[in-house]
């Protein structure tokens, strides 16, 4: 059992049923800090709260909240100034994405996507980075992709999503210095949570090697935040990848990304084109 001294920071996490945002929640637990848990499913958060509670000896409250209604998100944010809690570290999480062709997939779970990708988590940015800003201080992570600095074919929603949230992120990053809140960007290639199942996803023998744990992934957002970054791309693998988009034209990322992001086994794809 730790035995950390109690901080008085509230970290809110978003998607902290699982993958990078149950991680978020454990890093944040083991430093101190308090923490709200969102997610739909409140059966994982309780059973996760427990344990960081006892492990750690910190203040846990769990909400079980769709964020794709945004009736729910202003309720949410209404219950913690309720409970007089002011939210110093918001971790912008939850989020999902597709694998598919553009016109197969239901238009409704494309609206789905861009619902909780983009405005839920516009949605929860502003109403939270205004306590931030009444108050002087504050730190926001925003996830996004490595998927959002290129076009992708079969993921064309979800990189584009993800590429409205890292423009978001620069910006505020800028704009909101001055209210002394720092915003940080944080880019994960494909990682090992729920994301590939939610996703629907090929998962290549390429990508299952480059494929990183959500560990290293997570404490690289909080280096990045902490630190005051503007953003961060986890792992160096990725860090390539993101170098080789900056200096290479379009159509060769492009055309490497739509390779490597096949919804088809690399092996039925010959000249270029899937069989
Ligand atoms: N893993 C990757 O390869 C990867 C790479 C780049 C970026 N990302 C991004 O990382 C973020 C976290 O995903 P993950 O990889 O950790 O996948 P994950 O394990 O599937 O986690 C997604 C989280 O989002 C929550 N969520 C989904 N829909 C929600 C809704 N309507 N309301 C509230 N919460 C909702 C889920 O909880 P409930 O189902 O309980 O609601 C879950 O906690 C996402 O924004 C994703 O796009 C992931």
């Amino acid at each position: 059992m730790h035995t950390k001294t109690k901080n008085n920071n509230w970290a809110l996490i978003t998607g902290a049923s699982s993958g990078f945002g149950e991680e978020f929640a454990r890093q944040y637990a083991a430093q101190g800090h308090s923490l709200v848990l969102v997610a739909r499913r409140k059966d994982r958060l309780e059973s996760l709260a427990e344990s960081l509670r006892s492990n750690y000896q910190v203040e846990v409250i769990v909400e079980g909240v769709d964020l794709s209604d945004l009736e729910s998100v202003r309720q949410l944010h209404q219950r913690v100034q309720e409970r007089g809690i002011t939210i110093d570290v918001l971790i912008n999480n939850a989020g999902y994405g597709l694998q598919g062709g553009f016109q197969d997939a239901n238009l409704n779970d494309a609206l789905g996507m861009v619902q909780l990708d983009i405005e839920s988590l516009t949605a929860v940015t502003h109403l939270f980075a205004a306590d931030m800003r009444a108050k002087g201080s504050g730190k926001i992570l925003l996830v996004s992709s490595l998927l959002a600095h290129v076009a992708v074919e079969s993921f064309a929603v979800y990189a584009a999503a993800k590429a409205y949230v890292l423009r978001l992120g620069e910006a505020l990053h800028r704009e909101m210095k001055k209210d002394g809140i720092t915003v940080t960007t944080l880019c994960p290639g494909l990682s090992d949570t729920g994301f590939a199942a939610a996703a629907q996803m090929h998962v290549t023998p390429l990508l299952k090697l480059l494929m990183m744990k959500p560990q290293p992934v997570v404490k690289a957002g909080i280096r990045a935040l902490n630190a005051g970054r503007i953003s961060v791309v986890p792992g160096l693998p990725n860090k390539f990848m993101a170098l080789f988009i900056w200096a290479s034209p379009r159509w060769l990322h492009q055309a490497v990304f739509a390779q490597v992001m096949s919804p088809k086994p690399i092996s039925k794809i010959q000249g270029g084109k899937a069989s």
